[in-house]
């Protein structure tokens, strides 16, 4: 098994247990879960950065590099990577970390880039230009 590192000097946006019940009938964990929290992670930069409500608005990229278990823990990294006039594009890179018999083995899952728009109140693009 591949035992990748996590990254230096970052903090995950988002940490998170694989539960039994968001498998999938192959018996690892359901992509749509792993896209949910994927989407969750980005968000979080993009609305800071964006200084209020933002909208997913496109998945640019999604790639499943490798299964997820259940009990594994879920790290998410996001980094805003691309800021336009109301868009703001985040890559997201997730681990997975297998525990079993006393070592952890650390994998890299999934990596992804979204694009969030900033909104008004009416749900418009709002200009997040400084
Ligand atoms: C987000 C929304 C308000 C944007 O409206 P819109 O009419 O598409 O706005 P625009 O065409 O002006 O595009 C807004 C920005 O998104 C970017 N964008 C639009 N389509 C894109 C695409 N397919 N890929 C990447 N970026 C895209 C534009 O380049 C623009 O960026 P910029 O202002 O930084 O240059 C509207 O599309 C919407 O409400 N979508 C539904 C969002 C949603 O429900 N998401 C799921 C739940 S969060």
């Amino acid at each position: 098994m591949a035992n990748d590192s996590l990254p230096e000097n970052k903090m995950p946006v988002i940490r998170v247990p694989a539960m039994p019940s968001d498998l999938n009938q192959g018996g690892t964990v359901f992509g749509g879960w792993i896209m949910s929290q994927v989407d969750i992670a980005g968000s979080i930069p993009a609305a800071v950065r964006a200084g209020g409500a933002i909208v997913t608005r496109a998945v640019d990229s999604f790639e499943f590099k490798k299964p997820v278990f259940a009990g594994d823990l879920v790290s998410c990294y996001a980094d805003v990577i691309k800021v336009g006039r109301t868009s703001i594009t985040v890559h997201v890179e997730v681990y997975a970390q297998h525990m079993d018999k006393g070592v952890v083995t650390t994998t890299a899952v999934t990596e992804a880039s979204l694009v969030y728009v900033a909104i008004d109140k009416h749900g418009k693009p709002r200009s997040i230009v400084r």
